[in-house]
């Protein structure tokens, strides 16, 4: 099959420019100004915008979490992902105690197999002994490129030795640790201390686990990556005191990274003061901040210091959520947005003129092929990489709802959103 794409304005991490084209067998097999050739379909992309697919760097599909677990499958969910113009998902795979991380790569590569898109893993490590270090390798030889770490979350999070025990092997094989940063035992003090006072609503999530300890967590994390010359990534920073860190430990000469998601870019914390079905919509961790921290993370995305933009796409129907009603700690944690990041990045990054065009392609699709090394095959358009394509209509006005979606999930946390700019065709070439 060969698709012929004409006078669209390609924009890459290395090209803005008008051209033509040419894709074959889901390879891109030619670019120039103009292209004199006969293809299977011909798309006249006149004024329209042709970027690389989507890379989202953090979702869970099918997560167990609290008795349950989260409500778009692998199939669904990349049919959602694609949708919204991401054509490449990197998932967690978490090990349980006691378990070889071979069985944790081989469940999450079992539910994962009716994927419509490219679908990597990460694998979170949550017991560190001999067997796990030494199978580390043999998971990078399976083509894994990161390792996760909890400093949240009991039963989940290492200690410091452990995670020096980590970033040693991930030294040796090239690999990268990742980590979610909120200090576990800080939070643990504050949740007893919560529900002593019987303070049990889901407006309460948030201030058991402030910016404080993010900051706190992240800066001990880089601290430790930085000891052990160890290439850092801190997962979906919600706030200036994570940001701060990260900048940091950037201007130090750390090899370090950094992403934020959506939900911290469009959603704060006074959506927590709604009645308990709205919202518990909005429980995850870290929670959503207040609305100076949006700025503030807007203009890190700007300058560099954040790298990526994923979603930490991890959704629960209104019904699940219902678990938590007794106290929202067991309310399942995460909020979906797969289908909705690379539309709400263009229309309200780039269309209100916060970031350039070629910034959203970067934070949305070649930095993350590229710190998690998919790139050039994910998160470009040239000659010989894969053709996976988005191709947006800047002029076209809507409003985001959910009945347009393709998730599992009752609702969508963007629910009336004015979009500016329409994904009219997003492939997938995997
Ligand atoms: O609340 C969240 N973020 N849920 C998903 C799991 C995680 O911690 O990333
Ligand atoms: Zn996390
Ligand atoms: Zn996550």
């Amino acid at each position: 099959m060969s698709l012929l794409i004409k006078q669209a304005r390609l924009v890459t991490d290395v090209r803005d420019e008008i051209c033509d084209i040419l894709i074959q067998d889901g390879k891109v097999k030619s670019i120039a100004s103009s292209l004199d050739l006969q293809a299977d379909e011909v798309i006249n992309a006149k004024g329209m915008i042709l970027i690389p697919g989507g890379v989202d760097a953090h979702t869970h599909m099918e997560l167990p979490m609290m008795g349950t677990q989260s409500c778009d499958n692998f199939e669904q969910g990349t049919i959602a992902a694609v949708a919204g113009g991401t054509t490449t998902i990197i998932d967690f795979a978490n090990q349980a105690k006691g378990e070889s991380l071979h069985t944790t790569l081989d469940k999450w590569l079992k539910k994962s197999k009716n994927k419509k898109c490219e679908t990597r893993f990460h694998v979170s490590i949550t017991d560190v002994n001999e067997r796990t270090i030494h199978e580390m390798k043999e998971i990078y030889d399976r083509g894994v490129r990161s390792f996760k770490t909890f400093l949240a979350y009991k039963g989940m999070r290492l200690n410091d030795d452990e995670l020096r025990s980590v970033m040693k092997e991930a030294v040796s094989i090239g690999a990268l640790v990742t980590a979610h940063c909120e200090m576990g035992e800080q939070i643990e003090r504050n949740v007893e201390q919560y529900l002593k006072e019987e303070k049990i609503a889901p407006k309460y999530h948030p201030q058991t686990r402030p910016p404080v300890i993010e900051g706190e967590a992240t800066e001990h994390f880089l601290k430790i990556g930085k000891e052990m010359s160890c290439p850092s990534y801190v997962v979906h920073m919600s706030c200036k005191e994570s940001v701060d860190a990260l900048r940091k430990a950037k201007s130090s000469g750390q090899k370090c990274f950094g992403e934020t998601c959506i939900q911290y870019l469009f959603l704060d914390d006074s959506l927590y003061e709604q009645e308990f079905e709205q919202a518990s919509r909005y429980i995850l961790s870290p929670p959503l901040r207040d609305r100076s921290h949006q700025a503030y993370l807007w203009e890190a995305i700007s300058d560099g210091t954040v790298d990526v933009v994923a979603t930490d796409h991890c959704p629960f129907t209104t019904k699940q959520r219902e678990l938590g009603r007794s106290s929202f700690t067991h309310i399942p944690n995460g909020l979906g947005g797969v289908e909705e990041r690379m539309i709400l990045m263009y229309s309200e990054g780039v269309r209100k003129g916060r970031i350039s065009l070629k910034r959203f392609v970067e934070v949305c699709c070649s930095n993350p092929a590229k710190i998690f090394g998919l790139y050039p095959q994910k998160g470009t358009l040239e000659e010989g990489s894969g053709a996976d394509f988005v191709l947006i209509d800047p002029m076209i006005k809507w409003r985001l709802s959910n009945n347009q979606l393709h998730h599992q999930c009752d609702y969508t946390c963007y629910e009336g959103h004015e979009i500016q700019g329409k994904i009219v065709k997003s492939s997938s070439s995997f």
